[in-house]
């Protein structure tokens, strides 16, 4: 530690503190405007400038310039005032001062500062800048006009998100922010950018003239979309989610978010929403009142019993899932589930099996210091975008070695440094059982505490890094070095995001990793972290409430089956498009035809919802109290910024209302409901409301031991035979079918879309936004193009989120689907 005096005031901080942090310590202002926590010292504006006795004769950065012990800074005075105003000055000649048009007025750093300085009038003359606005994407526009060049977009694109959009070009006067070639922008449209930016030169396009930033009523909650479980604050006006303001005071993701949670919120306003209960009549959906649509819910359930099935997305809260336990008890019914296939169903099984815990066991930002860092499957990055930010960081910062074990090249494969293990579609496992025969091998492995290690050694004799290199297409060398890196790291992280499009091998998936984490010594260990991340805000939660089947019950895919073969009596589906999401889409319909009683609860009239006999409007997001639990098991409050849409009701006043028609006693507040389900959720017991406090709060520490350390044999896969292999799975603007009904993502990416690789598409004489028909199994799909260079000879890839698509007529769970293409 370091002690130093700052206007008189005594200040003990850091060593690697500067001057600047040492003020904020010590209560002491300073102007900042090119400075950001987060980012890495630059010094780039002078407003920061201070005065330190120990270096006389100038004056020094106080952003850039660390502490040393005994230092004396002050940090006004007549000088310094006077400098600060000739800067601002200097800032000022060329700035355009369209404050009473700008979106920024009310909240920008350089209007705070000229006010602040009384800069009432300037000294220096020169000609405004007169450049065009950038407004070429339909999110954020960019307007150079009104640029300070403190480089901070710069910066945060590239240190944080790690795209790397901008850059400073030409020199003098001249000297501006600009994208490669000096194009429109075009990228991942997180939006850090804007966030970062101090003043009005990069402003998001949906938020323009809705309102004064004093006009908006501030709420902190959680994004609904992905298990990285990122605070938003929704700013609001008039009952309307206006747009989502930056904030790094609160959660895990230090004010960061994708284009997802940043640009996404608009299907809370979108007028497709349910507003009114629908009950058939006469074959048709019509409205009704909440009365009679409880009356025929509260009717066919009771005679449906313990043979009704329950299937939840995981977007609903955890007071809402735990009502929704009570639900298939007041039932007596054991059939409930959060979600199709075998994909959490199967990871949790193969969790369960090796490390007798079913969560990640570490917390996200310790990946930042990780030394190396392994990905199962490049999507992570499309999957929890945020959480990918972090292994950015990691790898930009501090070095980590990065290793994709990938069927395609994604953002993962292009940081710097990154080693993909580029593979055959589906031979994961493959590669991971050779990942830890090489460790067994040479020796590597920490076995002490472990069980099974001959009875694994002896199924890892098919496993040999050669005999993996040649199914896999995967080099001897590859494997090897990234089990020896793994091994040797000090902190280490083993990431991999499961969800509806990835039920292919699951259970072996979850298992191997497990392994890979016992063997390194990974899980439970201090620094490191096995991480497994699932698809939704929710998912984390579904698993800790056991919102799965009980010991005779049945799992989603089962209870389709079941109605399918006519041994259902009623489905109650709630926050889930089955009939778009779920793999296998005819045998979907199937059963939900032939299901005698279905009710459906959700925020549109889903294709699923289309099918049901009532449907019951819920809330968003941000129309409900409660709490979600993100990946990394940390517990976080979700707040009412809102009020519903018509008559749509919370899931929670639903619930409540279904099992008060069973008799059963409902709390009659989220927060009610929160202390029933800690006291009894074993690994939530003791957690109080008041305990989540601005970070939220991790459920079993920031690192979890495993309770078992068996490792368990696991069995590979062989390639598929076929000469175009479809993959399917996430992209990064969307998230479920949810994002789909949101003016953001929906700018961006607006329809399916099929990709190929470049060899493919001239091979096929396919061309950007041609329409292609890929055909297996006797059905077809047809979509637009994408041509690009992330995909290996022979694959393609779709994304899995428009129900329009029809995907799932062909995705039946596989880990690729033999397609022949035509146009
Ligand atoms: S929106 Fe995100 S990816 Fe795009 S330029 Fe800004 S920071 Fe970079
Ligand atoms: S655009 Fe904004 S963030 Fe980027 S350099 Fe200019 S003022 Fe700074
Ligand atoms: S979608 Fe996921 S990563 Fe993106 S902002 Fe929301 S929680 Fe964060
Ligand atoms: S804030 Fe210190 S130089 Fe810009």
């Amino acid at each position: 530690m370091v002690n130093l005096t700052i206007d008189g005031k005594q200040v003990t901080v850091s060593k690697t503190a500067t001057i600047y942090e040492a003020a904020c310590e010590a209560g002491v202002h300073i102007p900042v405007l090119c400075y950001a926590k987060k980012l890495m010292p630059y010094g780039a504006c002078r407003v920061c400038l201070v005065e330190v006795e120990q270096m006389k004769g100038r004056l020094i950065p106080a952003c850039t310039t660390p502490v040393t012990e005994g230092m004396v800074v002050t940090s006004t005075s007549d000088e310094i005032v006077k400098v600060r105003k000739t800067v601002l000055e200097f800032l000022l000649v060329n700035h355009v001062v369209d404050c009473p048009v700008c979106d920024k007025g009310g909240e920008c750093d350089l209007q705070d500062l000229t006010y602040e300085y009384e800069v009432v009038s300037n000294r220096f003359e020169g000609e405004k800048f007169d450049l065009p606005t950038d407004e070429v994407n339909p999110l954020i526009e960019r307007n150079m006009n009104r640029c300070v060049l403190c480089g901070k977009c710069a910066r945060v694109c590239d240190e944080i998100v790690g795209y790397g959009s901008y850059s400073f070009i030409n020199r003098g006067f001249e000297t501006k922010i600009a994208t490669a070639f000096d194009r429109g922008l075009n990228c991942e449209f997180c939006g850090q950018c804007v966030s970062m930016c101090p003043v009005g030169a990069i402003l998001p396009r949906p938020f323009k003239f809705k309102a004064r930033p004093w006009q908006l009523k501030e709420i902190d909650s959680v994004c609904g979309y992905c298990g990285n479980g990122c605070t938003v604050t929704l700013g609001t006006k008039d009952n309307k989610v206006e747009t989502i303001r930056f904030n790094d005071k609160t959660g895990v993701n230090d004010g960061n978010l994708c284009v997802r949670g940043r640009f996404g919120y608009s299907f809370i306003n979108s007028e497709d929403r349910l507003t009114k209960p629908l009950i058939r009549e006469n074959g048709s959906l019509v409205e009704t009142s909440w009365d009679k649509a409880l009356a025929r819910v509260a009717d066919g359930l009771k005679q449906s019993g313990s043979e009704t099935g329950i299937v939840t997305g995981a977007r609903l809260t955890n007071e809402e899932l735990f009502l929704l336990r009570n639900v298939a008890k007041a039932l007596g019914s054991e059939n409930i589930d959060h979600s199709g296939g075998e994909c959490y169903k199967g990871l949790t099984e193969g969790l369960q099996q090796t490390l007798g815990l079913q969560a990640s066991t570490a917390t996200f930002p310790q990946v930042e210091n990780c030394d190396a860092i392994l990905s199962i499957r490049s999507d992570f990055y499309e999957t929890h975008p945020v959480f990918g930010m972090v292994v950015n960081q990691a790898v930009r910062r501090n070095d980590a070695k990065l290793t994709v074990i990938a069927d395609k090249r994604g953002k993962f494969t292009k940081l710097p440094e990154a080693k993909t293990l580029l593979h055959k579609p589906g031979l994961e496992v493959n590669l991971i059982n050779a990942m830890c025969r090489v460790l067994l091998d040479e020796g590597l492995a920490k076995t002490e505490r472990l069980s099974g290690v001959d009875e694994l050694k002896a199924a890892l004799a098919d496993y040999a890094p050669e005999t993996v290199a040649e199914t896999t297409g995967v080099s001897v060398d590859a494997i090897r070095t990234a089990a020896r890196e793994l091994a040797a790291a000090e902190n280490a992280a083993i990431l991999l995001a499961y969800g509806l499009p990835y039920t292919a091998a699951s259970k072996e998936l979850g298992i191997a990793a497990a392994n890979l984490s016992l063997l390194t010594g990974i899980a439970g260990r201090t620094g490191s972290g096995l991480y497994v991340c699932g698809e939704k805000n929710n998912s984390q939660g579904a698993i800790d409430l056991a919102v799965m089947p009980g010991a005779t019950g049945l799992g989603a895919q089962q209870m389709l089956s079941a109605a399918a073969q006519g041994q259902l009596k009623a489905l109650y589906v709630v926050g889930e498009d089955m009939v778009s999401s779920y793999p296998d889409r005819k045998a979907v319909e199937l059963a939900l035809d032939k299901v005698p009683f279905l009710v459906v609860q959700d925020l549109f009239l889903s294709p699923t919802a289309q099918m049901a006999d009532v449907v019951l409007p819920a809330a968003s997001f941000a129309e409900k109290d409660g709490t979600f639990t993100n990946a990394e098991r940390r517990i976080q409050r979700v707040r009412a910024a809102v009020p519903s849409p018509g008559d749509a009701r919370t899931d929670f006043n639903i619930l409540s209302d279904v099992l008060s028609a069973f008799g059963a006693q409902a709390p009659a507040t989220a927060a009610e409901a929160f202390a029933q389900l800690t006291a009894d959720t074993a690994a939530y017991q003791g957690i109080s409301l008041d305990m989540l406090g601005a970070q939220g709060y991790v459920w079993g520490t920031d690192i979890l031991t495993p309770i078992t350390r068996n490792l368990v044999a696991v069995a590979g896969s062989k390639p598929l035979d076929a000469a175009h292999q479809l993959l399917v799975g996430s992209a990064l603007y969307h998230s479920g079918t949810m994002s789909t009904h949101a003016k953001g993502p929906m700018a961006v990416v607006s329809e399916p879309y099929i990709e190929f690789g470049r060899e493919d598409a001239k091979a096929l004489n396919v061309a950007e936004g041609d329409l292609v028909k890929l055909s297996a199994d006797g059905e077809i799909i047809e979509a637009k193009a994408k041509v690009d260079n992330r995909l290996p000879q022979g694959v393609l890839f779709a994304p899995y989120h428009f129900s329009a698509l029809g995907l799932n007529k062909i995705y039946r769970g596989q880990p690729a689907i033999a397609v022949q293409v035509g146009k």
